[in-house]
């Protein structure tokens, strides 16, 4: 057997061939199926480009028509799950709320029938159709209130923050939301798409697939740092404190949340969107002080990190966005991972087509040959 250096973090070693997405990370370059982020932000929807993600081509008018249709006639969460949801603690994070309640699909849904393309098919649009539901359920019931159906005559944004809000969205801030999904939306194999590949090569269900996926999206080194954006711009308060902040973070080797990348040693292509989306909905609804923090920020980052490739990333300005919204801070990662179940499902797809279970190995590094010591002589 080949023997492979090992890489902490598997830095630089592929784990799968996939054609789903591309990242140039000197350049910033960011392209879903061949088609360049900008294109699809300024061009497409959230659904369009979940389409596109997953099976492979730009849906003609008939295709997203239906899918589209498709989408809304299972909007709907089961009254157990919603009753399930309901004994959720309060105090519990929605990103927990959300992965126990996609795993909980897989309990209405045993059946496993991976070769057939109208399983798939069914599991994308449940999967697609009820994260945004239950997301929106488990805020209102821990409020106390009954969770509010879904629109029928709204589209796949407004009609989340009409769940959300308990009424109609201003038609900009469904547009700016339905933009931010888009890019959200994949992003190659970053932790959780691994995961929910590592999950789908065991040939499980994709409701287990998807939950592994949340669970793996919520920390703070990667979509958990979007709510942590936030809490650390409240934290420093004023345009003059970001200074020391900052230099303070450098001098403890202390993350900033919302900068660097593993991949891009560039300005994010999304931070570059998300920032201007930022801006539109100022100008429609009021300034924000923390936006002005946020751009000394990444004057000061890139003055003092440029030279290691520290950029804002796609959680930075994302934050501001939702917030401006109205959106709890806790709301923000389970937003995220509305927007990631295409990615994932699109990789979950792609992965059975050519399954192999995966299987790495490790590089033992503890004892051999050492002898049981019986309880009282230890
Ligand atoms: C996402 O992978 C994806 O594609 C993820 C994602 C997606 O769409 O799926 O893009 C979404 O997860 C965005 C990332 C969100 N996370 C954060 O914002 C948390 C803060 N960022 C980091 O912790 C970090 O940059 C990571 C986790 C994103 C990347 O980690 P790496 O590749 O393991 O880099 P590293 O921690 O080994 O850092 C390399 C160097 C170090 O300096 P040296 O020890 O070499 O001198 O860069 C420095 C680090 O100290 N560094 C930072 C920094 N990030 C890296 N220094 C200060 N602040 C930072 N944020």
């Amino acid at each position: 057997m080949m023997v492979c250096e090992y890489k902490p973090g598997l830095e630089g070693i592929p784990a799968a061939e996939s054609s789903i997405s591309f990242v140039d990370g000197q350049k910033g370059i960011l392209e879903y199926r061949g088609i360049r982020i900008e294109e699809l932000a300024s061009k497409s929807t959230f659904l369009e480009t979940a389409y596109l993600l997953i099976w492979n081509e730009l849906p003609t008018k008939e295709q997203i028509a239906e899918f589209e249709e498709e989408i809304r006639m299972h909007r709907r969460i089961k009254y157990r799950i919603r009753d399930m949801m309901k004994s959720f603690p309060e105090s519990g994070h929605p990103m927990d709320a959300l992965q126990a309640s996609a795993a909980a699909l897989g309990l209405f849904y045993s059946r496993r029938d991976l070769h057939n393309p109208i399983y798939i098919r069914d599991a994308v649009v449940r999967l697609l159709a009820t994260i945004p539901t239950m997301v929106a359920a488990f805020q209102l019931m821990r409020k106390g209130n009954d969770p509010v159906r879904p629109h029928d005559e709204l589209d796949y944004s407004g009609n989340f923050l009409y769940m959300l809000n308990e009424k109609m969205p201003d038609p900009l801030a469904a547009r700016i939301f339905d933009v931010c999904l888009i890019l959200h939306a994949e992003h190659t194999m970053n932790a959780s798409t691994f995961s929910a590949r590592v999950t789908a090569s065991t040939l499980t269900d994709p409701y287990a697939v998807v939950a592994s996926a949340v669970g793996t999206l919520g920390g703070p080194l990667h979509g958990g740092a979007n709510e942590e954006v936030i809490q650390m711009l409240e934290e420093i308060g004023s345009v003059e404190n970001v200074r020391p902040y900052i230099e303070d973070c450098i001098q403890r080797k202390a993350k900033i949340m919302g900068f660097g990348h593993r991949v891009y040693k560039v300005k994010d292509p999304r931070a570059t969107i998300l920032q201007d989306l930022a801006q539109q909905l100022f100008a429609k609804f009021g300034h924000d002080k923390y936006f002005d923090i946020a751009q000394e920020m990444e004057r000061v980052v890139e003055e003092k990190l440029a030279h290691k490739g520290i950029y804002p990333n796609v959680d930075f300005y994302s934050g501001l966005v939702y917030r401006k919204m109205g959106i709890p801070t806790d709301l923000f990662t389970p937003i995220f991972a509305i927007a990631r179940v295409a990615g994932w499902l699109a990789h979950w797809k792609e992965q059975l087509e050519e399954n192999r279970i995966f299987r790495p190995t490790q590089v033992y590094n503890g004892r051999h040959a050492v002898s049981y010591t019986p309880i009282e002589q230890r």
